[in-house]
């Protein structure tokens, strides 16, 4: 029997923090908008911070991750005001922080955010500790101290390479050698960020990752070189003088497009434009591989900016999807994609198979894990290896039972995929933590509710 409490509990529940879903989404013919870049929104916000003067950012992100990285800068003695259509801060010079002893700064769930800016903090005169929510406090910081220990850095921890941790800066920091084997921008910029207060020479062997802050260096006159091979890009980059104040127009978030992109190849008979995103060649994973597995996707309107590549791009519905056997090469490229990219392989004829993945696992939740999870709900059988997933589709795919989606990290990118296959693939969906969006997407339920012309 249902008490009095638990009946108010679950209307609690239901009203703040629960999405339910109960029928699939309309037919649409829409345009809409995503909202700004998260990793362009965080470096822009790092990198004015460094420069000299008064730098303006327009359609900066407005989530949790990117205001984060702007509290932390504040906290560092850095001014920012957030106008109407901009964001205005004045940096005082690399490493010009000022800032009272026992400073703490809070990275929340942004992994981006707390890696990078350890970099920028190599030569801090004071001790800063940074600390992150539970699932930032679950991740490994190893990936970052270890190569950022070689400019001579000191860290102390809780728990050793996880936050909350205290970074000592070094008095003098020399370029080093780094070898980045991952395909982790985050590593490869956190080093960036550091070589800016390094003497000498850093020079980085990276595996092929999102390349936003080798363009805005570029872009910034920072002296930084660029050898691609294949596998590797090698970078050399020297301590510039100092750094000038830049305004920046942030591009759409491919990322949060993506979750876009399947909802329409999935959804009925429908066509979506979007406008304005970025597609930076080192994020167009997911469009090349839902593309392979027989999406329509086209793009329009093409432009170059500051180096960073921005189109419009149109999705029409696919009813002949296939299973891809993919290419390792497109994993960096659609790192952050692959949750939802899943959905289109439940709906695809065939085997898809996804490999040399474990990075997957090192995301705000193990994704690889929880991809599987959920899709095994949907009644899709899946192989889950510690780096691979197998994914056996069904193209006629109905879910006609209940399914209840609780990811106890609150992982954003989890929440959204669930969110899409409830409104594409049918059964009575009940999906935990409404608020994880913020992290990088706030506005994703209404454009949800634009589309879809009714209430969730
Ligand atoms: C990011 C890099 C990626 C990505 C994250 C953002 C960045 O992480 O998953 O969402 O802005 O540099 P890794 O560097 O750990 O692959």
């Amino acid at each position: 029997m249902l008490t009095l409490v638990n009946l108010l509990n679950l209307i609690r529940e239901c009203m703040s923090k629960t999405l339910i879903i109960k029928n699939k989404i309309k037919k649409f013919n829409k345009q809409i908008q995503v909202s700004g870049d998260k990793s362009l929104s965080i470096r822009w916000v790092l990198l004015a911070s460094q420069a000299i003067g008064k730098s303006k950012g327009y359609n900066l992100l407005m989530s949790e991750d990117v205001l984060a990285a702007i509290d932390s800068i504040k906290r560092l003695g850095i001014k920012v005001k957030i106008q109407k259509n901009y964001c205005e801060i004045v940096g005082n010079g690399i490493n010009g922080f000022k800032y009272k002893k026992n400073l703490i700064i809070n990275a929340k769930n942004s992994g981006t955010l707390g890696r990078l800016i350890l970099g920028l903090l190599i030569k801090s005169p004071k001790k800063v500790k940074i600390i992150g929510d539970k699932s930032l406090s679950k991740r490994d910081f190893s990936r970052v101290t270890i190569p950022l220990g070689k400019f001579g850095v000191k860290f102390s921890y809780h728990i050793k390479n996880k936050l909350p941790l205290t970074i000592i800066g070094t008095q003098s920091a020399e370029g080093i050698k780094y070898l980045e084997n991952r395909g982790s921008a985050q590593c490869k910029s956190s080093i960036m960020l550091a070589a800016l207060n390094a003497s000498g020479t850093t020079s980085i062997k990276a595996k092929k990752s999102r390349n936003h802050s080798e363009l805005l260096f570029k872009y910034l006159k920072i002296p930084i070189k660029v050898r691609k091979t294949k596998k590797f890009d090698f970078i050399d980059i020297k301590k510039p003088k100092k750094i000038n104040s830049f305004n920046y127009q942030i591009p759409g978030d491919i990322s949060s497009g993506a979750f876009f992109m399947v909802l329409t190849t999935l959804a009925n008979d429908s066509k979506l434009l979007i406008k304005n995103v970025n597609i930076n060649p080192s994020r167009v994973g997911v469009i090349t591989i839902l593309k392979k597995m027989g999406a329509q996707i086209t793009l329009k309107n093409k432009k170059n900016y500051r180096g960073e590549k921005i189109s419009d791009i149109l999705i029409k519905s696919s009813k002949k999807l296939k299973a891809i056997n993919c290419p390792v090469e497109l994993n960096s490229s659609a790192i952050d994609e692959f949750l939802v990219i899943f959905l289109i392989a439940a709906k695809a004829k065939g085997v898809s198979y996804f490999k040399d993945l474990s990075e997957l696992n090192q995301k705000e939740s193990p994704r690889l894990i929880w991809g599987s999870k959920i899709l095994n709900m949907m009644g899709i059988k899946t192989d889950l290896t510690k780096n691979s997933i197998k994914i056996y589709g069904q193209p006629n795919l109905e879910i006609k039972k209940p399914i209840t989606v609780k990811n106890y990290l609150k992982d954003h990118r989890v929440f959204m995929m669930s969110t899409i296959a409830a409104l594409t693939l049918g059964g009575k969906w009940k999906i935990y933590d409404k608020d994880s969006v913020n992290t990088s997407f706030p506005s994703f339920l209404k454009i949800v509710k634009d589309i879809n012309h009714s209430p969730l």
